[in-house]
């Protein structure tokens, strides 16, 4: 079917057609998911907790994500491509921030970037729209700012509402097609999705929101640890590997691997 653009998550809001994302940091997930019908994948810089063994997101940057939106972006023929902008990319200027995107678009050829923060970012947002680059923008918990929020703190409650639609009604003023709202009470995600005319992708925003986007390690038993409260886990593949791998093992302990139906004459 058709490439997913950007126009297709505009109509999607104004008719009531629910968006879904995932993650993918690889190849073969991606084809699974683009096969699946998911309308976008996110190269996340969650890929700093999923794929390069840190603990944040912070460390993350943009010579290690580039290869990893390369396998995705090569990988799908119907489902668009986020690349996610690493800390330290672009904070310190427009210039600055579009001269990260342009190195996506161009070296991983994502069909889009997303970048974090509201009101502080809709210069940087604006630059790079106007260089003819399509923005997701992303606010609420902002997973880089981490150390200055205090924690992984629900954001937008009570008095921070306020701050959640100025930072809603800033990045699409400035040009975004969309925007993430991370791990928001959902009645305050209600009231940015009923504000905006963007679509509105919930991630632990509750459901009265435009799409929803998983972290697909989470959302498939794959992860390590703990998941936070507003993922349904929809597979247990970190169970089905251990079975696999622990019976490969005995298998080759024991000498029933390999059979004569895998060996060659
Ligand atoms: O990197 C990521 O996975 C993300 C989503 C959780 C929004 O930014
Ligand atoms: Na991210």
């Amino acid at each position: 079917s058709k490439r997913v653009r950007t126009r297709h998550f505009q109509t999607a809001k104004d008719s009531g057609i629910r968006i879904t994302g995932l993650t993918s940091y690889d190849m073969l997930s991606a084809q699974i998911f683009d096969e699946a019908g998911i309308d976008f994948l996110l190269v996340g810089d969650s890929a700093g907790n999923n794929v390069l063994g840190y603990d944040t997101t912070v460390p993350v940057t943009v010579d290690e994500l580039i290869p990893l939106a390369r396998g995705v972006a090569g990988a799908v023929s119907r489902a668009f491509v986020v690349a996610d902008m690493p800390f330290g990319s672009y904070e310190n200027s427009a210039e600055e921030a579009l001269h990260t995107a342009v190195r996506f678009m161009k070296e991983s050829r994502a069909h889009a970037v997303k970048l974090e923060g509201g009101v502080r970012s809709a210069d940087k947002i604006r630059r790079i729209v106007d260089a003819g680059i399509p923005v997701m923008a992303h606010i609420g918990f902002t997973p880089q700012s981490e150390h200055g929020l205090g924690g992984h703190i629900i954001q937008g409650r009570g008095e921070g509402e306020a701050a959640l639609i100025d930072d809603a009604l800033a990045v699409e003023e400035a040009g975004a097609f969309a925007v993430v709202l991370e791990m928001v009470p959902a009645e305050a995600a209600r009231r940015v999705t009923e504000r905006l005319r963007i679509p509105t992708i919930g991630v632990g925003a509750g459901p009265h929101v435009d799409g929803q986007l998983l972290v697909w390690t989470d959302f498939a038993g794959f992860s390590t640890g703990r998941v936070p409260k507003f993922v349904k886990q929809y597979a247990d593949l970190r169970g089905a590997l251990t079975d696999a791998v622990t019976a490969f093992r005995g298998d080759v302990a024991e000498g029933a691997y390999p059979g004569p139906e895998h060996s060659y004459e």
